[in-house]
């Protein structure tokens, strides 16, 4: 394997010969020799190759534009210029693949909305090259976390015939022609069905078998909105523990973003830095903060007590049995506490038929996580075991039993107290990179009205 543009520039000592490959970013010729700085996406530093006239494969050097791809030759020797430790001397420099004037990346300082329209292109850029080296390695170190504690890795089904959160926005998966919903029964798979929204209730299911369980894949949402953090495909993290409670499973949503912020803080510090500089002065602060101050926790009513004596005018209303909108939740996190906030004991109706039913009759245990200039990234719940009361909870969100007869079954044979949450893999990009847009934390967005790529 070729040795990369990262492993090179961390060298401790010059190197008599050494090849580096990747594409120009630019090029600047001076009398008798001309500078490259080439990039290979290992890192965000470029490395600074000096090709004198004359070298073999000079006389492509004109074709060397930005953007076109190179192989280079020769001695990696320490850099006499300041900004790079070391450069490469160029023995032989190999045009690889061309390019013309009609390159896209020309220039810096592209809007983010042009670089959505070459989406292809954009990952070669500094910017979104950080971001997908960062969403790399969380996506390690997602794992890493679950597996480190012991938690089994279940892939649930996208597709599947039940909505986990009820809330009818699953994307119809069929096979079918002319009328879908005239014989559904003639479908490929005998019945409806529909891209997952969660793999919460196949989740369930394993974690009444394997005690603490996590899922990370893709989930799809039909929601027409179009906001800066909904996506219509997205990937979540969801953890499932037997014998937990709502307690247990806040401990669980804080620690996990607590060490996701730090991971990224030690692993990913030279992309951390391009993001600080350039997309969000306040993101270290804003790391630290959540690394190091506790958790806020707030029931819902408590909550909206604290909105409505705010004295603040919010576009959306506040009252009790309303969801929190993400105003209402920046405002919680990011003024009133100033900390991340775990808002729980949600009204029983805005929330779905999974969550167990609180003794006051009226809230269940859902738990929302929030934390600054996101709002809700976790939602989650200790889930209702009880089956007389998850049948009463069906009845309540007008669904029927029947459909549902291997999660209700779980109740009938050795119930458990058990709790999980989700969260979304692109919020915490966001929160993590400062970036503000989920458009531009997924490699090739599907939000409404796009599907290019
Ligand atoms: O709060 P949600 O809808 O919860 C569930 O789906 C539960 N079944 C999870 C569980 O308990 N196992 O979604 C969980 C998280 C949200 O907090 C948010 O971070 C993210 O998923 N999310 C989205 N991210 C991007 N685009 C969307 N359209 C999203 N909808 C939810
Ligand atoms: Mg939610």
């Amino acid at each position: 394997m070729r040795t990369l543009i990262k492993h090179l520039l961390a060298s401790t000592e010059p190197r008599e010969a050494v090849t580096a490959k990747g594409w120009v970013r630019t090029r600047r010729d001076s009398k008798g020799f001309s500078f490259l700085e080439i990039n290979d996406g290992s890192c965000l530093a470029n490395l600074q190759v000096v090709v004198d006239a004359g070298t073999p494969g000079a006389d492509q050097l004109a074709h060397l534009n930005t953007g076109a791809s190179v192989a280079v030759e020769g001695p990696l020797v320490a850099s006499p210029a300041a900004g790079q430790k070391w450069e490469l001397r160029a023995r032989r420099v190999e045009l690889v693949g061309a390019t013309d004037s009609s390159y896209p990346l020309q220039k810096k300082g592209h809007t983010a909305e042009f670089l959505r329209t070459i989406a292809h292109l954009r990952p070669r850029s500094n910017l979104y090259g950080a971001v997908f080296r960062v969403r790399s390695r969380l996506a390690y170190a997602v794992h890493q976390f679950f597996q480190e504690r012991d938690f089994v890795y279940v892939h649930t089904p996208i597709i599947t015939a039940s909505d986990c959160e009820g809330a009818g926005e699953m994307f119809r998966v069929t096979t079918l022609k002319g009328n879908i919903d005239e014989k559904p029964e003639a479908d490929f798979f005998g019945k409806r069905t529909y891209l997952t929204v969660s793999g919460q209730l196949e989740g369930e299911t394993f974690a009444c078998a394997l005690s603490n369980i996590y899922t990370f894949g893709p989930t799809f949402r039909a929601e027409n909105s179009n906001t800066a953090r909904h996506a219509a495909e997205f990937w979540m993290i969801e953890p499932e523990m037997a014998f937990c409670d709502l307690q247990g499973d806040m401990d669980l949503g804080e620690e996990f973003i607590k060490a996701m912020a730090r991971h990224a803080l030690e692993h990913c510090a030279e992309d951390l830095a391009l993001f600080g500089k350039f997309v969000d002065k306040a993101l270290h602060e804003r790391l630290r903060f959540v690394v190091e101050r506790p958790f806020v926790r707030v029931p819902y009513t408590e909550a909206i007590e604290i909105l409505r004596q705010s004295g603040r005018k919010f576009e959306y209303p506040v009252d009790y049995g309303l969801n929190l909108q993400s105003e209402h939740e920046r405002f919680l996190t990011e003024e009133h506490f100033k900390a991340p906030v775990t808002v729980y004991n949600y009204p029983r109706e805005i929330k779905p038929f999974y969550m167990r039913l609180n003794d006051d009759g009226k809230t269940v245990t859902a738990m929302d996580v929030l934390v600054p200039g996101i709002g809700e990234v976790i939602g989650g719940a200790q889930r209702e075991e009880r089956l007389e009361q998850l049948l009463d909870n069906m009845k309540f969100h007008k669904l029927a039993p029947e459909d549902y007869w291997w999660y209700v079954d779980l109740r009938r044979y050795g119930t458990v107290p058990h709790a999980g949450f989700g969260l979304g893999f692109e919020r915490l990009l966001m929160f993590l990179t400062g970036v503000s847009n989920i458009r531009d934390v997924i490699p090739f967005a599907r939000t409404p009205g796009n599907a290019e790529f």
